[in-house]
Order: structure tokens, then C-alpha cells, then sequence
């Protein structure tokens, strides 16, 4: 019977198949003799005033327009129905900043977005797009029409249903003369920029009667009426509605008929509506996704939502929105909302128990659920084992809350979890070993909790998709991590942030395994010893973010920079300078580390925007290839026992914020190029051996709050009177133990009453 039924199959496809080739070779007929030469000719001029500079319309050459790229014909009459030459890069970037992809580094969507622009169409829309008669979809989204308006003479392309001009960089007031476009079913003007483009009212919207998607997100709405509602409500066909980031501030709370029964979606996210919830929203039946995100809504959610039984998009956060009435009663959203996948109620006033809510939720409900975000409300109580029921979770987001306790047991049931992020709660008790059941996660967030816990590796043993493991705790040393030191784990991190959690042994073998980070701070967790040599050389390509500090590693920082390999010989090691290309913040702040700052840091590390070696053992001098490091925000390196001059050309580190070299052997005098680091705010010199007069040119230092040149001894000269004029934003100024001479500037003494409490200890001449 089955076999029976197969050879039907095959049989019916292989004719359908041949009907398929056959018609197409037909129209592949019809097509390449039918472009008109009007038509040819409108595309060509079309052409002709776009420049484009990455050859997208290459193709556009030879008779048959219809094969040319981004155009459709219709197969019949040849005539040209379709023009769609969006920008898919444009779109990809879009997708990109919306859902984001935390495991890339942000490098990666800058050179995407350089590709980006190198592919959009420019230049002028010319009028010759009239001669397409028939020509129903236009979409030229994502391109660069640098600032020009909307075409007014789009409104005479009357055959149009689809009108596609997103992101293209269009400027100005919409030509209300689309309101001629009465079969337009698809209308698409949004700008990711914002506000570029404007209208004065909605007036001519209500004859595009056919219209079934309406996207004006973006686009400054801020003079329309205040009864928009009324306006779109004439739409009696739509289906979307966007109308994200309009400055809209005002909303209907009444509406005696509603015409919009086929409305699916509604955005008006990021907008300045203040007002509560309108009841009659409850009357959009077909409603799937609604997003209110990021108003000011205010008041709770009103009951008969129950009625919105299609709803699977719920987007209410950043709001202010409450308890339902009564003490710590959460909105309810049991019943009849088993459509439900999202729920995003984050950055709103809700203060219930979390148990409650959950217990609300009906069992379809909870069946369903993908997504539910409560970040940054006051939930309180424990996280309850009911947890465990909500089988469907991806992503559950219940940080900067006031949640205590334990994970309950029942979180290994989240089988299909991805992204966990419980930072910012008062938790204080255990992480249990069902953790390590879950086996989709990616992304674990847990900053600023008082766990008082162990990690084993059953707690990691299954955790195979994990890309991002970020933890760092208020109880310094109570987040143990009691895994066996050659234990082999099953996933390959992207970004591991561990903080105040104690690791406790030598560079353990679970660390070593994960080569492909790109992010890695370990501060604080009590590693000793040395780092294995083929783990820095393997991260080196590859990581933007380097944080070893507060912990109790003595190697030699040339460890650090070089690569020791084995010579064919298995015997001597050949030493290659290792290359940090992507490295833009290096942190090895309070260690046991030895040895001299390497000449050429600038050839290893080209991008460092933060260097931060202080509180080390280190010796020798300060690199003065430093000086072409232009990048460099920070430059630390205090408490060491570094010697020899600074270097005299600071005039190239221009985005300088913090110089701290105090506490080293440092002599020679004060270079007065350090006077061009005009951004400066904290030099820190003391307790050197420097000499000479402060250079005059540190009064251009005008953002300067914190100036320490104490405990050099051999500092000299009259103390500035610039002190106190130039530099206003001083509150810290100490120069004790120098050879100053003459009178405190008078200025200096209003530096004492800015500074308040904090001392200002002025002395000349020696202690
Ligand atoms: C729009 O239509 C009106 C009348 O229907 C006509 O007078 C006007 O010229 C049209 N405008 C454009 C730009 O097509
Ligand atoms: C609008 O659509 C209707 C129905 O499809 C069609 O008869 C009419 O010709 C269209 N109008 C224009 C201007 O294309
Ligand atoms: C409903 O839509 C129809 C046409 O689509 C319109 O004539 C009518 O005025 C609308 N009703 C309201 C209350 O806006
Ligand atoms: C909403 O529906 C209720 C009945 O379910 C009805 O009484 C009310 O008039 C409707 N409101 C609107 C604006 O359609
Ligand atoms: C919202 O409206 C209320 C009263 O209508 C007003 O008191 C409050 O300041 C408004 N909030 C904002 C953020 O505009
Ligand atoms: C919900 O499911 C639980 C366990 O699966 C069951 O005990 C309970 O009776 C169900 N409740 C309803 C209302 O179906
Ligand atoms: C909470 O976490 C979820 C899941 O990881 C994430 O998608 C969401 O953006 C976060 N919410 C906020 C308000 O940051
Ligand atoms: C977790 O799943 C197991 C097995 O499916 C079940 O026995 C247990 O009751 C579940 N726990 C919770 C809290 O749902
Ligand atoms: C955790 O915090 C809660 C609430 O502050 C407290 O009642 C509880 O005793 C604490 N538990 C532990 C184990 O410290
Ligand atoms: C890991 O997964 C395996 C197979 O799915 C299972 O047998 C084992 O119990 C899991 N271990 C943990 C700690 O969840
Ligand atoms: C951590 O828990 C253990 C018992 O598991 C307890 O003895 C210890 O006092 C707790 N530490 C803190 C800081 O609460
Ligand atoms: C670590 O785990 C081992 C067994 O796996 C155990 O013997 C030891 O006591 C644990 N250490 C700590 C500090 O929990």
C-alpha cells in the first residue's frame, strides 16, 4: 500500500516536474523578446542617475531587461511589474542591532557596516520610472538617497501595491500626494535614524483603503493630530501597524467603533504616550504581537486581555506599570492567553512575589511560554520550583530584582533554556547540580548576587552550547569552583567573566581548554602561578578584552608577549612576538608579575585603549614607544619599581583620561608635552624622584580633577597661580614633600573649599 502510494508520487512529481521545465522554457521564450524598448529605455535612464559604486547593476546591459538583476517582468505580457533593489546587507545590519549576537565581537559589525555602505545605490530617482506602467513593487530600502526628499511623482505610479523606501535615507516632509496610490497595499517609509523624515498629519492616509501594512516607524509624528487613532481607524483592511519611535504622545483611551478587526500587529514602542491602557485594545481580536515597549504607560494591564486569545507577542516593557490592585497582586495572565510566547514586562513598578505570578499562569500557558523578561522591577520572594513547569523557556530574564534564595531544583527541566540572566537580585543561597541539565544554554548572566555556593562539574557537565558565562559576586569568595584540575569541559566559550569567584589553583585545565574567547576577565579568583604559554598564544588573535587582576600570578610579563615554540628538534625554544590585533583593554592590575614592559608594546598590542600594569614587580623603563599608542585612554602603571626618564613626546596619546605612574623610581623632570593631553583628568606622579618646575603647559589640562605630584623631593619653583583658575574642575591636588617655594596661591585656597572633606595638602619646601 505504501510502496503503491510512493510510485504514485513519484510518478505525479516527474509530471510536474516536466510541466514546471517545460512552462518555464516558454517564458523563458516570451520573456527574452518581450522588454519594451520604452520600458528598456525609462530603466536605463533610471539607471543613469544612480550612482553605484559596488556594480550592483551590472547586469543591467544587453535587450532582455527582464533578466537584468532586481527586475521582474510580467511572463505574459513582458511588461515590468517589479523592481526590487534593496540593500541585503542594510537588512542583515538591521536584524543584527535588533536581536543582537553577544558572542560577536562589536569589531565584526563595524567592518559589516563599512560593507554596507560601500553597497548602497546613490544619486537621483529619475522620472523615467512613470514609463512602467505597470509596475506594482517598488522597494529600494537600505540605500543612501543622502538626504534627498521622497519623489513626489512615487504618487503618480499608480499600478503600485508595494512601496518599499526603509532606511534609504530620505529626507524631508512624505509627499502627501501618496495618497494617489489608492491600491497601495504595502506602504514601508521607516528610518532607523530617526526623524529624518516628517509629516504634518495623517489626512491622506485614509485613501490608501487597501492598505494592509503601514510602517512609519521613525518617522517624526510629533505634529499630528492628537486623534491619529481616529485617522488609521478609517484603515479598515489593516493587518501591521508600526509606528515605533514617532514621538506620538497621545493615545486614544476611547473609541466608539473599531474598524481595525483584522489588525495582527501594533508598535508603538519607543514612543511618549502617557496615559494608561485603553480598554477597547482588548477589542483587536486578531491580535498576535503588541508592543508598547518604552513609554509611559501607566496603571495595570487591563483584565480583559483575557480576550485576546491570538496573542503571542506581549511587549509592555519600560512602562509604569503596576500591581493589579491590593498588595503585591501580579496582573494575571492565566485563562485564555495559551498563545502566549512572549512576555516582556522589564523596567516597569511591579513588586510581587514571584511565586504568585507564576502559580497565574494556566497550564497551556505555561506550556507555550518562550520568553519572559522581568528585568528591573522590586519581584520579590524566593525563585519557586513551579519554575520548572514553563517546559517551553528559551530566554528568562529576572535580574535587577529583589529575588533571594536559592536556583530552585526544578531548573534543570528548562531543557530547551538558552539565555538565564539573574544579575542584580539579593541572591544568597545555592546554585543546585540540576544546572548542568541544561544543555541548550548559551548565555548565563549572574553579576552582583550573594551566592554562597559550589560549582562542580556536574554543574557544567552538560552545558555543551554555553557561549557566555558572566558572574561576579558581592561575597568575595563564597562562588567556589570545585573542579577536578584536568577535567575536560564540553563547551568552547566566547566571553567568560568570573569576578570575586574562587578558581584557587593554578591556571586549571577547564580554563585552558577555551582557546576561542574573545572577552576574559579573571579578577579576583585567586589563580596562582603562571598561564600556559599555548593557551595566551592561541587567544591572542582573537581577544578585545584581557583581565588578569587581583589575583597572584608571578610570571614574567614577557610571558605575556611572546610565544615559546618547540624547535623540529624538540629541543630549544624558538621565541616569536605574539600579536594582540583585536586587544583594546589590557588589565593586569595586582599581581605578582616580574620582569621589564615590553619595547615594542606598541607593535603587540596597536589598539589598547587601557593599560593597566600597576601594583606589580615590575622594572625598567617605561617604553617610549608607548607615545604612538594614540588610542590609549588609560595608562596605569603604579606601585612598580619602574626607572629611568618619561619619555618626552606625549603629543600623539591626545585621548589620555588617566595617567597614573605614582610610586615608582622615575627621575628627570616633567615633560611639558604632557600639557597637549588636553581630555586629562588624573595625573598621578607622586612618590618619584622627579625634578624641575610643573610645566606651565599643564594649565591647557583644563578637565584635570585630580593632580598628585606628592613625595618627590626634588620638585621645585613657585607653585603655579594657575592652580586654581585654569584647572577648575580640581578636587584633588597634592604636592607635599616637594621643594616648593613661595606662597599657596590664593585661587588654590578655594581648591581646598571646592574639595570639601577631601584633603588638599599643600606644603612647600620638605616634610
Ligand atoms: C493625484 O490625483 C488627483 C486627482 O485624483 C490629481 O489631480 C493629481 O494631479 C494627482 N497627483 C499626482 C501627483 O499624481
Ligand atoms: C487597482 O486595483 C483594481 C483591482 O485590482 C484594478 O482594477 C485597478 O485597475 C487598479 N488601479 C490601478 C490604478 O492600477
Ligand atoms: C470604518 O472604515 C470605513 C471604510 O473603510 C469608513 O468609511 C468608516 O468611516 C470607518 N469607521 C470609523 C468609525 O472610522
Ligand atoms: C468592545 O467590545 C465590547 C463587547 O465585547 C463592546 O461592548 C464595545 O463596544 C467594543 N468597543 C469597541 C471600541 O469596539
Ligand atoms: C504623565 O502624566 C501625568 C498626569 O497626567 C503627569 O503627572 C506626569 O508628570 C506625566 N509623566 C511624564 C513622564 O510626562
Ligand atoms: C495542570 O497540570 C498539572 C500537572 O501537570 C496538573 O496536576 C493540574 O491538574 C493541571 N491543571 C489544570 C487546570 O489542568
Ligand atoms: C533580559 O534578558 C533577555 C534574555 O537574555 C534579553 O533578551 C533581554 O533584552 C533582557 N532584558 C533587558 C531589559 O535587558
Ligand atoms: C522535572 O522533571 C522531572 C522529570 O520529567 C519530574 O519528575 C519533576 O517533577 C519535574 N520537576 C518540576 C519542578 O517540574
Ligand atoms: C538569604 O536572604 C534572606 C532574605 O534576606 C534571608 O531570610 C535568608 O536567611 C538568607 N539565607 C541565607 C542562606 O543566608
Ligand atoms: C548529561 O546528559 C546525559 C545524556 O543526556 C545524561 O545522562 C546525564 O544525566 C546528564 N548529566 C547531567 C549532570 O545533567
Ligand atoms: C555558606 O554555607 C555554609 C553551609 O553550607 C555555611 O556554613 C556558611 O556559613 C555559609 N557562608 C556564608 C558566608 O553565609
Ligand atoms: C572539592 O571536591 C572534592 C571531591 O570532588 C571534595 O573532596 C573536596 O572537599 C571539595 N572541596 C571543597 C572546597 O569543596
Amino acid at each position: 500500500m505504501d510502496k503503491h502510494y510512493f510510485i504514485n508520487c513519484y510518478v505525479s512529481f516527474v509530471w510536474v516536474f516536466c510541466v514546471i521545465l517545460l512552462s518555464t522554457t516558454i517564458v523563458g521564450d516570451y520573456t527574452s523578446n518581450n522588454c519594451s524598448d520604452i520600458e528598456r529605455e525609462a530603466l536605463i535612464s533610471f539607471k543613469q542617475g544612480l550612482l553605484d559604486p559596488s556594480a550592483r547593476l551590472s547586469s543591467w546591459v544587453g535587450h532582455n531587461c527582464c533578466q537584468w538583476h532586481g527586475i521582474t517582468c510580467n511572463p505574459i505580457s513582458g511588461k515590468v511589474i517589479k523592481i526590487d533593489l534593496h540593500n541585503s546587507l542594510g537588512f542583515a545590519i538591521s536584524q543584527f542591532v535588533e536581536y543582537g549576537d553577544p558572542g560577536r565581537p562589536w569589531i565584526d559589525l563595524e567592518d559589516f557596516i563599512r560593507e554596507f555602505q560601500k553597497t548602497c545605490l546613490r544619486g537621483k530617482i529619475s522620472y523615467s520610472l512613470l514609463e512602467l506602467k505597470y509596475l506594482y513593487y517598488l522597494d529600494l530600502s537600505f540605500n543612501d538617497f543622502e538626504g534627498a526628499s521622497i519623489p513626489y511623482f512615487f504618487g503618480m505610479l499608480k499600478s503600485l501595491r508595494y512601496l518599499k523606501l526603509s532606511s534609504a535615507n530620505f529626507n524631508g516632509q512624505i509627499p502627501i500626494y501618496l495618497r494617489n496610490l489608492t491600491n497601495l497595499s504595502y506602504l514601508d517609509l521607516s528610518d532607523e535614524r530617526g526623524f529624518m523624515l516628517h509629516v504634518k498629519n495623517l489626512q491622506w492616509l485614509p485613501s490608501l483603503s487597501s492598505l494592509e501594512y503601514l510602517n512609519l516607524g521613525g518617522v517624526n509624528l510629533i505634529s499630528v493630530e492628537r486623534n491619529w487613532m481616529h485617522t488609521i481607524n478609517r484603515l479598515s483592511s489593516l493587518s501591521e501597524l508600526h509606528l515605533s519611535n514617532c514621538g506620538i504622545s497621545s493615545f486614544d483611551t476611547s473609541i466608539a467603533f473599531l474598524n481595525l478587526t483584522s489588525l495582527r500587529v501594533l508598535d508603538l514602542s519607543s514612543n511618549l504616550i502617557n496615559s494608561s491602557i485603553p480598554l477597547w485594545l482588548s477589542n483587536l481580536t486578531s491580535l498576535s504581537t503588541l508592543n508598547l515597549n518604552d513609554n509611559i504607560f501607566q496603571g495595570t494591564i487591563p483584565h480583559n486581555f483575557v480576550k485576546l486569545k491570538n496573542l503571542r507577542v506581549l511587549e509592555l516593557s519600560g512602562n509604569s506599570l503596576s500591581n493589579d490592585i491590593g498588595d503585591h497582586n501580579p496582573p494575571i495572565f492565566s485563562q485564555s492567553l495559551c498563545n502566549l510566547r512572549f512576555l516582556h514586562l522589564a523596567y516597569n513598578h511591579y513588586d510581587f512575589k514571584l511565586e504568585i505570578f507564576l502559580d497565574s499562569f494556566s497550564n497551556c500557558s505555561r506550556n507555550r511560554l518562550e520568553s519572559l523578561d522581568l528585568e528591573g522591577n522590586r519581584i520579590v520572594g524566593e525563585i519557586p520550583n513551579s519554575l520548572g513547569t514553563f517546559k517551553n523557556l528559551r530566554f528568562l530574564n529576572l535580574s535587577d530584582n529583589f529575588l533571594w534564595g536559592s536556583l530552585p531544583n526544578s531548573i534543570g527541566n528548562l531543557s530547551l533554556l538558552e539565555h538565564l540572566h539573574v544579575s542584580s537580585n539579593v541572591l544568597n543561597g545555592t546554585i543546585p547540580s540540576s544546572f548542568g541539565q541544561l544543555s541548550k544554554l548559551v548565555y548565563y548572566e549572574d553579576y552582583g548576587n550573594s551566592w554562597n555556593t559550589t560549582i562542580t562539574e556536574v554543574h557544567l557537565m552538560n552545558l555543551t552550547e554555553l557561549k557566555i558565562l558572566q558572574v561576579w559576586t558581592k561575597n568575595i569568595q563564597t562562588f567556589v569552583f570545585n573542579i577536578t584540575y584536568d577535567w575536560i569541559p564540553p563547551f568552547c566559550l566566547k566571553i567568560l567573566f568570573l569576578e570575586n569567584c574562587l578558581i584557587g589553583s593554578q591556571f586549571p585545565t577547564w580554563l585552558r581548554t577555551q582557546t576561542q574567547l574573545t572577552e576574559i576577565v579573571l579578577s579576583n579568583v585567586g589563580i596562582f602561578g603562571s598561564l600556559p604559554n599555548d593557551w595566551i598564544s592561541k587567544v591572542s588573535s582573537q581577544v578585545i578584552r584581557l583581565d588578569l587582576s587581583n589575583n597572584l600570578f608571578n610570571l614574567n610579563l614577557s610571558h605575556i608577549f611572546t610565544s615559546h615554540q618547540k624547535n623540529d628538534s624538540g629541543e630549544n625554544d624558538s621565541i616569536i612576538p605574539l600579536r594582540y590585533p583585536n586587544l583594546i583593554h589590557l588589565d593586569l592590575r595586582n599581581n605578582q608579575l616580574l620582569g621589564t614592559v615590553p619595547l615594542t608594546i606598541n607593535d603587540s598590542m596597536p589598539n589598547l585603549y587601557r593599560l593597566d600594569l600597576s601594583k606589580n614587580n615590575l622594572h625598567g623603563t617605561i617604553p617610549s614607544s608607548i607615545k604612538t599608542m594614540n588610542h590609549l585612554e588609560v595608562l596605569s602603571m603604579s606601585h612598580n619599581q619602574l626607572s629611568g626618564k618619561l619619555f618626552d613626546d606625549w603629543s600623539r596619546l591626545k585621548s589620555l583620561l588617566v595617567v597614573d605612574l605614582a610610586k615608582n623610581n622615575l627621575h628627570g623632570k616633567i615633560p611639558t608635552t604632557i600639557g597637549l593631553l588636553t581630555s586629562l583628568n588624573k595625573l598621578m606622579l607622586n612618590n618619584n624622584n622627579l625634578h624641575g618646575e610643573i610645566p606651565n603647559s599643564l594649565q591647557n589640562c583644563s578637565l584635570l580633577t585630580s593632580l598628585d605630584l606628592s613625595e618627590n623631593r626634588l620638585l621645585s619653583g613657585k607653585l603655579p597661580s594657575w592652580l586654581g583658575v585654569a584647572v577648575p574642575k580640581l578636587q584633588l591636588l597634592n604636592l607635599r614633600s616637594n621643594r616648593f617655594s613661595g606662597t599657596i596661591p590664593r585661587q588654590c585656597s578655594q581648591i581646598v573649599y571646592i574639595i570639601g572633606n577631601i584633603s588638599c595638602k599643600i606644603t612647600t619646601g620638605m616634610d
